[in-house]
């Protein structure tokens, strides 16, 4: 996803966005462009490249001014060139415009325009909005931005800056997060709330329809019927070290040795052992809601769509509901009849992600309560789902989703402890289940410290050129995601596969050169298990196997070319502790082979999430359109808000 930021205040412009934008490039880094309100006009810099990059640029001819806005780009219309990057400016060169989302009539606005005798000099649909404010009516920058954006159909967040209106940035949202940051005599613009942790904490999240003009006295918002509104304004709940390496080579590495704090963190203060069940603020599930489910669909996107097949089988075992999974992406243009009694579960990290918004939507069309499972606090899908969990992990930096899905998973097994308690399981099932979830950070700790293991298992394995990751049960999502995380950051070639599918078809695949990953834990399906790496085995496939510690392994050790061994817990659970060295496995594998882990070559954005630009788009864009009135407080789920654990972004 591209970043937003913006300042108007008494100091200097350019070093606040430059550095802003670095906390954003994450989520989108192609090219980078800044332009200052320098007291004469809008001056520009921007190139093709990284944030450092547009930071030599800016040192070497400074840009002198005290407002201004700046954008990283993950491209989606026009190549990732200098010329396209952004900021876009008229054909006067006294607007410039940043923005995220997609302008879907840009080509019908552009050819009006041209007729209308502007000159474009992009191939972007952003350049469109800097024309259209060119000649749109009104004696102030905030009328001809709204006059500009009747006009418009799409998704933006987008701030503007004018030379006719010195000292004021104008932003708007439709379906893309913007966020203000309140300053003492300055005024911030982000869309991450990264951007803006190093001078305030206090945010403003706006809503869709919400346009927001910025001077360095004061701030007002209006809303799409041009009523002033008052907007909540929200604490940032972590800190500067959260998205800030703290010693590690990269957020990847750093996300993934955090998880023992962020399990924590998921499950704290939740956990009622006396009562057997979970605590769940802010879920606004009522007992009398819960007895009325007959059927759980969750939807979602990549990671968290394998939480979410993990969280089926927790949900169906301890709730006795029966649970559908789909992806966000098919759920959303599906006939989704109507049907009295299904709860929806949008599960995102991000909570911005396009495809999970609007199947969140095309679920509550169908008639269904949704509820959200979400990291980021105040979130579109946070803030438009009925009730949720969030998961207060902190900030998920690195593209490749790590302590989200272990905390996911935490988060499903509190929500089913917390169905099953009001259907029906036993008060000591609930109690037993408590405790192995109170368990579950130390064993992520245990995890870990497989490292060194694993690392020697990435030397060998590194020039290989495809992979097979075989799960069975709850530990078949796992094969998937460990799968995952090597394609996405190593860029080979690695499959999921449910461990007794292998045998039609994928087998024919295997020999010396195809390492398979068994996630194989001690569980009722081991034997299964066992006798599927037999098969590998005779065809001289090279086998690596996740299982549990203890006795009972010697069939496992005798197959087996490379063991890594977890602490064992309830099978049901299994899957936070599985996960652990295959996410440590395609790291090493990715650094060994050179790859960019925090920023893989496909990746628009991280885990987080997508070329995301696209609300309503078909990508993995966290990017979101709401339309919908925000949860009570404004920050959605209601509930703690706690600080991430110590050391994370
Ligand atoms: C993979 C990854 C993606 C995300 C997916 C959904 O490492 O990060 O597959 O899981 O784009 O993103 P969220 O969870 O933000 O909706």
């Amino acid at each position: 996803m591209c970043g937003i930021v913006g300042y108007v205040g008494r100091r200097q412009a350019a070093p606040i966005l430059v550095d802003g934008l670095g906390r954003l490039e994450y989520r989108g880094y192609d090219s980078a462009g800044i332009a200052v309100q320098n007291g004469h006009g809008v001056e520009v810099r921007k190139l093709a490249g990284r944030v450092g990059a547009l930071k030599v640029e800016v040192t070497r001819t400074p840009l002198i001014g005290t407002s201004g806005i700046a954008h990283t780009r993950w491209a989606t219309h026009g190549a990732p060139t200098t010329r396209n990057a952004h900021p876009h400016v008229d054909c006067r060169e006294r607007i410039a415009v940043v923005h995220n989302g997609i302008i879907e009539n840009a080509d019908a606005l552009r050819a009006a325009l041209e007729r209308a005798g502007h000159r474009f000099r992009t191939d972007t649909d952003t350049e469109t909005l800097a024309h259209l404010i060119e000649d749109a009516p009104g004696a102030t920058l905030e009328e001809r931005v709204a006059a500009a954006i009747a006009a418009v159909v799409g998704t933006y967040g987008l701030a503007v800056l004018s030379a006719d209106d010195p000292g004021k940035v104008v932003v708007a949202r439709q379906g893309s997060p913007v966020l203000l940051g309140i300053g003492d005599g300055e005024f911030f613009v982000a869309s991450d709330a990264a951007a803006v942790l190093a001078h305030t904490r206090s945010v403003v999240y706006l809503d869709d329809g919400d346009l927001a003009v910025l001077t360095p006295d004061r701030y007002h918002v209006t809303d799409a019927d041009a009523h002033v509104q008052l907007r909540d304004v929200s604490d940032i709940a972590w800190d500067l070290e959260a998205i800030e390496l703290g010693g590690y080579p990269h957020f990847m590495l750093k996300e993934i040795c955090e998880q023992r704090e962020t399990v924590q963190s998921t499950l704290r203060g939740r956990l009622l052992f006396a009562d057997g069940t979970a605590r769940l603020n802010g879920l606004n599930l009522p007992p009398e809601t819960c007895a009325g489910i007959n059927r759980i669909v969750i939807v979602a996107c990549g990671t968290s769509w394998h939480a979410g097949l993990v969280g089926r089988h927790l949900i169906e075992e301890l709730a006795r509901v029966p649970v559908v999974v789909e992806y966000a992406s098919e759920y959303r243009y599906g006939r989704q009849p109507p049907r009295p009694g299904t709860l929806a579960i949008a599960i995102s990290q991000s909570g911005e992600t396009a495809d999970t918004l609007e199947a969140m939507r095309a679920a509550r069309a169908a008639g269904c309560r949704v509820v959200g499972i979400v990291n980021v606090v105040g979130s579109t899908i946070a803030r438009e789902a009925d009730g949720g969990i969030y998961l207060h992990a902190g900030p998920e930096i690195g593209v490749a989703s790590t302590k989200a899905f272990t905390s996911q998973i935490a988060a499903l097994g509190l929500l089913g402890l917390y169905l099953g308690r009001q259907r029906g399981l036993s008060l000591e099932a609930g109690r037993a289940f408590a405790c192995r979830l109170a368990q579950l950070p130390a064993l992520v700790g245990q995890a870990l410290a497989l490292e060194p293991e694993v690392v020697a298992i990435a030397e060998t394995f590194a020039t290989a050129r495809n992979a097979l990751y075989l799960g069975r049960g709850v530990n078949f999502p796992v094969a998937l995601e460990g799968a995952l995380k090597l394609k996405e950051i190593s860029y080979l070639h690695a499959e999921g596969y449910p461990a007794a599918e292998m045998k039609h078809g994928p087998i024919a695949l295997i020999d010396a050169d195809m390492p398979v990953v068994f996630v194989a834990p001690r569980d009722e399906v081991y034997p299964k298990v066992l006798s599927n790496m037999q098969e590998v085995k005779a065809r001289g496939g090279r086998i690596i196997a996740v299982t549990t510690d203890g006795a009972g392994t010697e069939g496992l050790n005798a197959l087996a070319d490379h063991r890594l061994c977890v602490p064992a817990t309830a099978p049901l659970l299994s899957p936070v502790v599985t996960t652990v060295p295959l996410q440590l496995l395609a790291y090493h594998i990715a650094v060994r082979r050179g790859c960019d882990v925090d920023r893989p070559r496909s990746a628009p954005g991280g885990s987080g999430s997508v070329p995301q630009s696209a609300v309503g788009g078909e990508d993995r864009g966290r990017a979101g359109g709401s339309g919908h009135p925000p949860a009570p407080g404004g920050g959605g789920f209601q509930g703690r808000r706690s600080h991430p654990p110590a050391g994370r972004r």
